[in-house]
C-alpha cells in the first residue's frame, strides 16, 4: 500500500491517502497527492477526483513533526493546496473523521466538500501557537463568514459535519460508505462549470467594530498570545485584499508564529500530553478492568467533584459518608452545580436528572461491594485512611481497584493494611475535580500493571489528562508548590511585596501568583502542616509572616481576609493590615529590606520549581520533563504557551538557570548541574537509559 492509492471508479479517480494514524500530511503524502493529479490531468477519461483518507480519518492536519524541518525537507502544502485550487477538473474532498487543520485546508481548496454525519471539521491552529497556514484564514471567512471564522480559528474547537453542512462549508453529507457517496457526487458534478473556487468568493460579516470587538476578547482568552492576533489580522485581510495578498501574508505570519517559543512550548505540551500516558512495561496487551460502577467515600468538595466525573461519563457512582447531613450536603453542591450547568445552556434538565439517578447515596460502607473502583476522598489524616481502608479490604469485591485521593501521603503506607496492595493506587484529583483535567496516577511500590493500566484508560474515560507519578510527599504538583511557596515567603521576608511575587508570575501568564493561590486555597491548611511538622521534629513552633498572618485570624480567601482583603468576596486586593504586619515582622527578626526586581521574582520562583523538578527527574518520581509540565499546566494554571516549567527552563538554556539559581543562593539539583554542564536540555535528558 502506497501513501496515496489511485484508483478508478469508472470516470472517477479517487485518491485514498494512508498514513495511519491520523493521516497527517507527512512527507510522501504530497508526493503521492501530486502523482494523483498527474494522473487525472494526463487521463482524458478521468472526469473528476475524489480525494479520501483512509482508516479512521481524513488528514488531520500537517504534521506536526516536521514544523522544525529546514524548508526543503518540510511536506509543501502550500504548494499542493494551490495546486488543487487551480485544477481545471472536479475535485471532492470526501470527509470521515477529523479534518483538522491542513486537512481542512485541503478540503477548503477542492472544489467540493462531503462528510459523514459524525465527521467533525476544524481549524485548531491556535492550540498549538500557529495560525491556518496554507489558506485557511483566507478560504474559510469567504465560506462560513467571519464571525464564525473567527470563532472556528480563534477557539481551534471543530464543529460537526452537520453543522458545516448548515453552514455551506460541507456541500452534502453522505448516508451510508462514504467513498461511494463521494463517487456519485463527484460523477453528478462532473460536467459543472466553471468549477466554483472559494478563492474567488467574497468574505461577508466582517466590520472594523467585529474585528475591534475580537481584538479586545483575545486579551481575556489568550492573553500574552502572539498567534490569535495575527489571526483576526489575517481575517480582515479576507475581507479587505484579494485573496493573492492575504495568501502571501499568510505564509509570512505563519512562519512568524512557527518560529516562536510559544509554539514550540504549546507543541511540546501537545505531545507530552500524549506521551505521559505511555509507561515502560504497559503494553496495549496489559490487560483492564472495565469500569461499570465506581464508588466514592466522602462526599465533601472533592468526593462531591470526583463523582460527577463519573457521573458525566455515565458510570454509576455510590457515594458513602458518615451521617445523613454530610450526604445530603454533598448531593445538593452536586445538584446545585449541575443546575448551574443548565442555567448556562450546556446541559439539559433531562440530562441533570440523568446525572443525579446514577448517584446512589449511601451511609453503608458496605453498599460498595459490587464496585470495580473505590476512591477514598476523606481529609488527610494517614490513621483514618487505615482504618477506611482496612475496612474496604473486607467489603470490596475481588479485583475491585481501592484509590486514595491523598495529596501528600504515603500510598504504600497505605496499601500495606490491605491483603491486596497490588490493587491500590493513588488517584489525585485537582480541586475543582469536576473542573481541573489533571489527575495524578500514584504508582505505589506493589501496584499491579494492570491496575494501573485500567487506571489510565480511566483517566481517559472521565476526560482527565492521567500522569503516573511515584510515592514521596506531595507526589510531582505538590511537591514542587512546596518549594516554590518557600521560595516566595523568601521573597517578602527580603523586600517584595505580597502583591509584587503574585505580579511577578502574571508577568508569565499565571492567572495567579503564588499568595493569591494560597489565599484561595486556604493559609490554615500550610499553617497546620508547618506547626505538626516543628512538632514531630522537636523544633521550636514556627514564626514565619504568613504564620502571624493566620494567628491574626486571616485564613484567606475563605474568612473574606488573609494575606490580601477581599472586601468583593473573591477579588485580592492588598491589605494594609499585611504591609504593617510585615514592617513590624521584618523590625523584630532584623530583616534588611531590598528592592526587589520583577525579573529576580520570576526567576527566583520558577526556577525553584525547576529545580525540584530536576530532582524529582532524578529520583524517578516522575518519568520525563514533559510530565512535570503537563502536570503544571492541566493542575496548577502554569501557561500552556509556556510549555510548564521544565520546557520554559529548556527554553531559557539550562546553563543559565544554573547559573541564576546559584546567583540567588540555591544549588542547582546534580541532574540539571549535569545538563547545565552537557549543554543538554531536559527534554533531550535520555530519562530511560539513565534509569537503566
Ligand atoms: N501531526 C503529527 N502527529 C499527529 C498529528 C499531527 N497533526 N495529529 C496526531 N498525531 C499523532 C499523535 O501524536 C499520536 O501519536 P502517538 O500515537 O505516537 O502518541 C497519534 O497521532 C494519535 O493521536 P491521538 O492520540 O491524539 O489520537 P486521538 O484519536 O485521540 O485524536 C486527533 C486524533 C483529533 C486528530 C488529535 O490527534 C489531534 O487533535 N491532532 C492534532 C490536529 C491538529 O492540530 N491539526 C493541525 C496541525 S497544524 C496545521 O495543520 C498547520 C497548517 O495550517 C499549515
Amino acid at each position: 500500500m502506497s501513501t496515496v492509492d489511485q484508483t478508478r471508479e469508472g470516470d472517477v479517480l479517487v485518491l485514498t491517502i494512508n498514513n495511519p494514524p491520523v493521516n497527517a500530511f507527512s512527507p510522501g503524502v504530497p508526493e503521492g497527492l501530486h502523482a494523483g493529479l498527474d494522473a487525472a490531468e494526463g487521463d482524458a477519461g478521468v472526469r473528476s477526483v475524489v480525494i479520501i483518507g483512509g482508516g479512521r480519518t481524513f488528514i488531520a492536519g500537517a504534521d506536526i513533526k516536521t514544523f522544525d524541518l529546514p524548508r526543503e525537507q518540510a511536506p509543501d502544502l502550500r504548494g499542493f493546496i494551490a495546486r488543487l485550487d487551480a485544477f481545471t477538473k472536479p475535485t471532492v474532498a470526501a470527509i470521515h473523521g477529523t479534518a483538522l487543520g491542513g486537512g481542512l485546508e485541503v478540503a477548503l481548496a477542492c472544489t467540493y466538500r462531503v462528510a459523514t454525519r459524525d465527521a467533525q471539521l476544524g481549524l485548531p491552529e491556535v492550540k498549538l501557537g500557529v495560525l491556518p497556514g496554507a489558506g485557511g484564514t483566507q478560504r474559510l471567512p469567504r465560506v462560513v463568514g467571519v464571525p464564525k471564522a473567527l470563532e472556528m480559528m480563534l477557539g481551534g474547537n471543530p464543529i460537526k459535519a452537520t453543522e458545516a453542512k448548515e453552514l455551506g462549508l460541507v456541500d452534502e453529507l453522505v448516508e451510508g460508505d462514504l467513498r461511494e457517496g463521494a463517487v456519485a457526487f463527484a460523477r453528478a458534478h462532473a460536467d459543472e462549470r466553471p468549477l466554483p473556487r472559494l478563492s474567488e468568493r467574497r468574505a461577508e460579516g466582517g466590520s472594523p467594530e467585529l474585528f475591534a470587538a475580537a481584538r479586545e476578547g483575545i486579551r481575556k482568552t489568550h492573553r500574552g498570545q502572539l498567534s490569535p492576533s495575527l489571526i483576526i489580522d489575517l481575517a480582515e485581510m479576507a475581507t479587505s485584499q484579494p485573496f493573492q495578498e492575504g495568501w502571501d501574508a499568510e505564509a509570512r505570519l505563519f512562519m512568524q508564529a512557527k518560529d516562536s517559543p510559544q509554539s514550540r512550548g504549546l507543541r511540546h505540551i501537545f505531545f507530552a500530553e500524549r506521551e505521559a500516558g505511555k509507561i515502560p512495561g504497559l503494553t496495549r496487551d496489559t490487560p483492564t478492568t472495565e469500569i461499570r460502577a465506581a464508588g466514592i467515600i466522602g462526599a465533601g468538595t472533592m468526593g462531591g467533584g470526583i463523582a460527577m466525573n463519573f457521573l458525566n461519563a455515565g458510570i454509576p457512582v455510590t457515594i458513602v459518608e458518615t451521617s445523613q447531613d454530610a450526604l445530603d450536603r454533598g448531593l445538593s453542591v452536586i445538584r446545585k452545580n449541575y443546575e448551574n450547568t443548565a442555567k448556562k445552556g450546556r446541559l439539559t434538565l433531562e440530562q441533570v436528572e440523568g446525572r443525579m439517578n446514577l448517584l446512589t447515596p449511601t451511609l453503608d460502607m458496605g453498599d460498595l461491594k459490587d464496585a470495580d473502583i473505590i476512591i477514598e476522598a476523606v481529609f488527610e489524616n494517614m490513621d483514618v485512611k487505615k482504618d477506611i481502608f482496612t475496612r474496604l479490604d473486607a467489603i470490596a469485591k475481588p479485583g475491585a481497584i481501592l484509590a486514595t485521593n491523598t495529596s501528600t501521603l504515603d500510598v504504600n503506607e497505605i496499601a500495606s493494611v490491605t491483603s491486596r496492595p497490588e490493587q491500590v493506587i493513588g488517584l489525585h484529583f485537582f480541586s475543582p475535580a469536576n473542573v481541573m483535567r489533571l489527575l495524578e496516577i500514584v504508582r505505589a511500590d506493589k501496584t499491579s500493571d494492570s491496575v494501573l493500566a485500567t487506571s489510565l484508560a480511566l483517566a481517559r474515560r472521565i476526560k482527565k489528562v492521567g500522569v503516573v507519578v511515584g510515592v514521596c510527599d506531595g507526589f510531582v504538583g505538590n511537591r514542587m508548590i512546596h518549594r516554590y511557596g518557600d521560595e516566595a515567603r523568601k521573597l517578602v521576608e527580603e523586600g517584595a511585596r505580597p502583591q509584587d511575587a503574585d505580579a511577578a508570575m502574571h508577568a508569565l501568564g499565571l492567572p495567579m501568583g503564588p499568595f493569591e493561590m494560597s489565599d484561595m486555597a486556604g493559609l490554615d491548611v500550610g499553617y497546620l502542616i508547618r506547626q505538626h511538622q516543628a512538632k514531630v521534629a522537636g523544633k521550636p513552633k514556627p514564626d514565619g509572616w504568613l504564620d502571624r498572618i493566620v494567628e491574626a485570624g486571616r485564613k484567606g480567601q475563605k474568612t473574606q481576609a488573609g494575606i490580601y482583603d477581599y472586601p468583593d468576596g473573591r477579588k485580592p486586593v492588598p491589605a494594609a493590615s499585611t504591609d504593617e504586619l510585615l514592617t513590624t515582622y521584618r523590625q523584630e527578626k532584623g530583616l534588611q529590606s531590598r528592592e526587589i526586581s520583577q525579573e529576580e521574582a520570576t526567576e527566583r520562583l520558577v526556577y525553584s520549581l525547576v529545580n525540584e523538578g530536576a530532582r524529582i527527574l532524578e529520583e524517578g518520581i516522575a518519568q520525563r520533563a514533559g510530565d512535570i509540565d503537563v502536570i503544571y499546566i492541566y493542575g496548577y494554571g502554569f501557561p500552556a504557551y509556556r510549555g510548564g516549567p521544565m520546557r520554559y527552563a529548556d527554553e531559557m538554556g539550562l546553563k543559565n538557570v544554573a547559573a541564576a539559581l546559584e546567583k540567588y543562593g540555591q544549588t542547582p539539583a546534580p541532574l540539571l548541574r549535569q545538563l547545565a554542564d552537557e549543554g543538554k536540555t531536559f527534554e533531550q535528558w535520555d530519562w530511560e537509559k539513565a534509569r537503566g
